[in-house]
């Protein structure tokens, strides 16, 4: 009797545990929550890009082809490119979010980005409803990527008249990797950048925030340098200025670094001696005949409050008054919040037509 019921209930069973099934259950546990390419390491070339919805346009249809359209474009671009290292990542700013009736509660630190003031510098708020960060080995894939997305935004019409665009691009840099991976101040970027599993700690959410798991606090910045005033620095006060040697790369000692340096000041740790860290992607972009140069500040955290603080520490400095030197040579032009949606949430929003 006993074993007839064990019989019959393994056979219950079986449809469950098929190959389907099981692949279902898997793909459940593996793949809700996972994230934009927003971990990738950088690459050679990179578009930035910011839009903001046009009054009373129709934004709704526009998003949802997006969100469908970025599915396909990291898709196609894992198979056209050599080593598939050509990815799409969208952000959605605060107002946008509110407007397109994205889910609520918002994301817990997704609020519209306020300047920060210091005694001589100041981090500005700009505009931005969405954001698309477009890596690639080469630009033909950027270039690609940024002309599908403008043709969902704004496509190009005969007539003013027949203008319907829902959005206007408020920005395009085109960034790129300059020799091994320096700035253009010379300084090689993103030295202590998280690597391997780490860069999913400090860029992804997690459990701090259950109803976004996968998401990523997104915050941009375009710098301008003062070139001439940072070539006529010997390359020793350059160094002081950053905290590492310029050739070598290797960080100064404690005790040598200025507290002043940007080093000192972007190198936090949290209350019990944690150490807290974003991952960055900047890129160097330029037009020197115009007498632009400047380096494209990105930053993916699980936590917007880290990047703030690092932040508040540049402009306002630590104690306050010591503020990033940096700088002196570098203005913030622009400042935005947007949040990288995980790609469950992304493809809910997905139009079914595309
Ligand atoms: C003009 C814009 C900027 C330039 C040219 C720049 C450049 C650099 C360079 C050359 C380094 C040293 C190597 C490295 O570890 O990456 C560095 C480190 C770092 N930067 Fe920036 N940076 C800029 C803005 C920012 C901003 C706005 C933040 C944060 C909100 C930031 C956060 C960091 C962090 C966390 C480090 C590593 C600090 C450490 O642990 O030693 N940077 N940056």
């Amino acid at each position: 009797m006993v074993s007839g019921v064990v019989v019959r209930f393994r056979y219950a069973l079986r449809p469950l545990m098929s190959a389907n099934f099981l692949y279902i259950w898997h793909m459940k546990r593996v793949t809700v929550h996972e994230s934009q390419s927003v971990t990738d390491y950088p690459n050679n070339n990179t578009i930035f890009t910011v839009w903001k919805f046009r009054e009373g346009a129709e934004i709704k249809p526009a998003f949802e082809q997006l969100c469908a359209l970025l599915a396909n474009l990291n898709h196609s671009f894992i198979i056209r490119t050599l080593n598939g290292r050509s990815t799409c990542v969208m952000g959605v700013g605060y107002d946008a979010w509110t407007k397109l009736a994205l889910p609520t509660p918002l994301p817990r630190e997704l609020k519209p980005f306020e300047p920060i003031v210091g005694p001589k510098h100041t981090a500005v708020a700009t505009p931005g409803d969405l954001f698309f960060h477009l890596r690639g080995t080469d630009m033909a894939a950027c270039f690609d990527m940024i002309t599908a997305i403008s043709d969902v935004l704004s496509p190009a019409a005969p007539s003013p008249a027949a203008d319907s665009s829902v959005a206007d691009c408020l920005e395009e840099i085109h960034g790129f990797r300059y020799w091994d991976g320096r700035s253009i101040l010379g300084f090689v970027d993103g030295t202590e950048n998280p690597v391997g599993n780490e860069r999913q700690f400090y860029a992804v959410v997690s459990d701090e925030d259950p109803m976004y798991r996968g998401g990523s606090y997104l915050f941009v910045q375009k710098y301008l340098h003062d070139m001439r005033a940072w070539s006529n620095l010997p390359t020793e006060e350059q160094e002081k200025v950053i905290g590492r040697y310029k050739m070598s790369d290797i960080e100064m000692p404690d005790g040598v670094k200025p507290a002043n340096s940007h080093s000192a000041l972007t190198g936090i740790e949290d209350e019990n001696g944690g150490e807290l860290k974003i991952v960055r992607d900047n890129m160097p972009f330029g037009n020197p005949a115009k007498g632009e140069v400047g380096t494209y500040f990105i930053a993916y955290a699980s936590t917007f409050s880290t990047t703030h603080k690092m932040l508040q520490r540049m402009f306002v400095g630590d104690p306050p008054g010591n503020y990033d030197r940096i700088l002196d040579f570098s203005k913030a032009c622009t400042g935005s919040l947007f949040f990288a949606p995980s790609l469950d949430i992304l493809k809910q929003y997905s139009a079914a037509t595309t």
